[in-house]
């Protein structure tokens, strides 16, 4: 049993296969964290200290008890009002215009299975494969009631957190915050490991102590943003990928957020993740309930590569769906740098009577086939297939190439409008915008409310109808730009408009998905600017970045690979020199990177020379050979980028029979240094056979000392290794 309540002490155990959590309900009703880490036995409450610790306040029923604080004490539900001065999970403004809440606890439930929360993205399991624990709070003046979820998936190490916070008080309040997560820990010296960038060099990552005051992370434009991904981790001083405890928080939510990591007086360290506060205040009329959006957490004690493997396989088989969710994807090649808007139905047919010669499962048609688009200045949110620039019509074209025997996909931007379209021009109000203010464009654009169903239900429309003019296979869904002017006319109250925009977004989808369940949905925001877990439950894959250079995609997937399968990361050959960086790097190197992700073509082949053609040829079958091993397999990132000359990284079978190994050299010097590649996870004391060059290795030897790599001349060279088991 994953669940365990123990009546005498009123302690909650939650075990998963590695890992174990706890909480106490104390004798004042306060719901106090006690542990999570590695699996244990017994009751940690042992943890918990009390002194006479000054300006830290004592809750009035304590009485004359100057050693309890919840300033001090460890929570799973720190909220404004009972003296914890800390950064909190729960504000909320009250009917009588006060912020105070004091949430005691009231009961609990156990069940099988997985909560799932309506309108909102989150991990699914059947019956046997997890259990879900309620515990009922309530603040007995306001009358505010907080039922906390916790889902256990024993079997991946997976702890997921959620709550409900409802108004059973007789007048409106506000939320003013709300944090799915909140984990405190008495002790240790932790690292926050975060996730930085921008357009086109997403996810880079930065580790530093956790010291005195807040760290922050968060995006306040209305997506999860390029700037900051909505994960972290939390790792002992000397985690390394191999060894030492961590802990991962990921959010399922694509919208803005908030992740806090603070130590606090007495250098105890709080971990929060949920909703960003900031615009935030969401008002909940008597009776109303809100759904706060879920964390995913993991530990790990043997160190960051598990910790990762873990999120992998939780996202991978119980956060994606559909019919891709677990089948090797169709390699794309994509018109965008091909052709970007400059194209013809004819041009597009070309681009797939060439991926029909070069073993190309499908064309997609990016963005420029609607309305008058030949460039962002106009014609988006026009979602009419502009006949005249295509010379035929949609359904034609895609008969056409599917009878190449290439499959079809198209872009899609749904949440954009340009102004020079007819659906501003009929529906000005339905942007974000504040009446008698110039909004902010970005990308020439400004954004549709989805917060309003009749935009949604429009567009969702619109879209039906063009989907259904022929066998369409694959949809990206883009969005280029962050929200502003986060003003809806409909609206209340505008500080619900950010999180009813996303609520909007994610009916949409899973409409589509319902309606449509056989398409491969790509995610895409300008690359990489909406890269969440809460994504990942519409969209098996995302267009990782802008930037498909080969060099800089190694910086961002090794970023990206922390929180997220290789799987969904959508990753493509370009052309050279590459159109975001100018750099020319050699086309096996380009192949081999994209390789690590769901692999497709971003150039037009007819501008390559034959041997580049048969390259393409070469590459689709060695992806094929090995994209199942690629997508089912276990991850280990092998080298750091930022640290090491060399980019490596490796896919081994579950039962570690088969090992694909990459590696790419990001320099090269005068009377070179060598570099090993240290395989990891084999089986100990088995021997290894290279398929190409038919050696055979012992394995301990490679885990301990590696592989060489060539030591050749010429930048950024690639090498892909694919080493099988030696039966006994
Ligand atoms: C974004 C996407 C690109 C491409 C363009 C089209 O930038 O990330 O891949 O689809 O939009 O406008």
């Amino acid at each position: 049993m994953g669940i365990i309540f123990s009546e005498s002490d009123r302690v909650f155990t939650l075990h998963t296969k590695d890992t174990t959590y706890q909480m106490k309900v104390d004798k004042f009703g306060f719901l106090l964290h006690l542990y999570y880490g590695r699996k244990t036995k017994g009751c940690m409450d042992y943890l918990l200290h009390y002194a006479d610790r000054g300006f830290s306040g004592n809750p009035y029923d304590v009485e004359k008890n100057r050693t309890y604080s919840m300033d001090v004490l460890p929570q799973e539900l720190p909220c404004q009002g009972t003296g914890d001065y800390r950064n909190l999970a729960v504000v909320i403004k009250n009917a009588d215009g006060s912020y105070e809440s004091d949430f005691r606890y009231k009961g609990y439930k156990i069940l099988n299975g997985k909560y799932s929360i309506p309108g909102l993205p989150a991990v699914y399991a059947g019956e046997d494969e997890a259990e879900t624990l309620e515990i009922y709070m309530e603040d007995a003046v306001s009358k505010v009631q907080v039922t906390l979820l916790y889902g256990v998936l024993s079997e991946l190490n997976i702890i997921t957190r959620s709550a409900i916070i409802k108004n059973a008080g007789t007048d409106r309040i506000y939320l003013k915050k709300a944090q799915a997560a909140c984990l405190d820990f008495v002790g240790g010296d932790y690292d926050f490991i975060s996730f930085y960038g921008r357009h086109a060099m997403e996810r880079n990552i930065q580790r530093t102590a956790v010291l005195h005051g807040t760290q922050s992370i968060g995006s306040r434009r209305g997506t999860s943003s390029h700037q900051y991904n909505p994960m972290m981790i939390l790792a002992g001083r000397e985690t390394t990928e191999d060894a030492g405890s961590c802990y991962a928080l990921s959010f399922v939510y694509s919208g803005s957020f908030k992740g806090e990591v603070e130590k606090d007086q007495f250098n105890q360290t709080r971990v929060l993740l949920g909703l960003s506060d900031e615009l935030f205040s969401y008002p909940l009329e008597t009776g109303e309930a809100f759904f706060v959006p879920e964390v995913v957490m993991t530990y790990s004690s043997t160190g960051l590569a598990k910790l990762s493997q873990n999120l992998h396989i939780c996202f991978r088989t119980h956060l994606c769906r559909g019919k891709y969710r677990d089948c090797v994807r169709p390699v794309i090649l994509n018109s965008w740098e091909a052709s970007y808007f400059n194209f013809t139905g004819n041009s597009i047919y070309q681009l797939a009577k060439q991926a029909a010669e070069l073993g190309i499962d499908m064309l997609v048609m990016d963005d420029g086939w609607f309305g008058k688009r030949d460039d962002d200045y106009s014609g988006l949110g026009d979602w009419y297939v502009n006949e005249e620039k295509l010379g035929e019509s949609l359904g034609s074209l895609i008969k056409k190439i599917n009878e190449l025997g290439v499959k079809f996909g198209i872009w899609f931007e749904p949440e954009g409008i340009n102004e020079d379209s007819d659906l501003f021009r009929s529906h000005p109000d339905w942007v974000l915008s504040v009446p008698g203010r110039d909004p902010v464009r970005a990308r020439y654009q400004l954004v549709l409310d989805f917060s309003r169903k009749e935009v949604v239900d429009y567009l969702f429309d619109r879209m039906c109808e063009v989907l259904d003019q022929g066998n369409i296979e694959y949809v990206k869904w883009d969005m280029n730009r962050s929200l502003s002017d986060c003003y809806s006319r409909v609206a209340d109250e505008q500080g619900r408009v950010q999180h009813d925009y996303m609520l909007g977004l994610y009916d949409f989808l899973e409409r589509l998905v319902q309606k449509y369940p056989d398409i491969l949905l790509e995610g895409c925001s300008g690359g990489g600017g909406r890269f969440d877990a809460g994504m990942l439950y519409y969209t098996p894959q995302i267009w990782c970045s802008d930037n498909s250079d080969a060099m800089d995609r190694l910086f961002i997937q090794y970023g990206t690979s922390f929180g997220y399968p290789m799987s969904s990361l959508a990753a493509h050959v370009s052309a050279v020199p590459n159109h975001q960086t100018g750099r020319i790097t050699p086309f096996h190197t380009r192949g081999t990177v994209a390789m690590a992700g769901s692999f497709g073509y971003e150039l037009d082949p007819s501008k390559l020379s034959e041997e580049e053609k048969q390259e393409i040829r070469e590459q689709i079958s060695e992806y094929k050979k090995y994209a199942s091993l690629a997508q089912n397999g276990l991850y280990y990132r092998l080298s750091d980028p930022f640290t090491h000359e060399i980019s490596a990284w490796e896919f081994i079978s579950s039962d570690a029979s088969e090992v694909l190994v990459s590696a790419v050299m990001l320099e090269v010097h005068g009377n070179m240094t060598v570099n090993y590649v240290r395989l990891k996870g084999l089986v100990s004391g088995a021997m290894y056979r290279d398929e190409q060059s038919g050696k055979l290795y012992a394995s301990d030897a490679l885990m301990e000392t590696g592989i060489l790599l060539p030591v050749e001349m010429g930048e950024y060279h690639a090498y892909q290794m694919y080493f099988t088991k030696k039966e006994e």
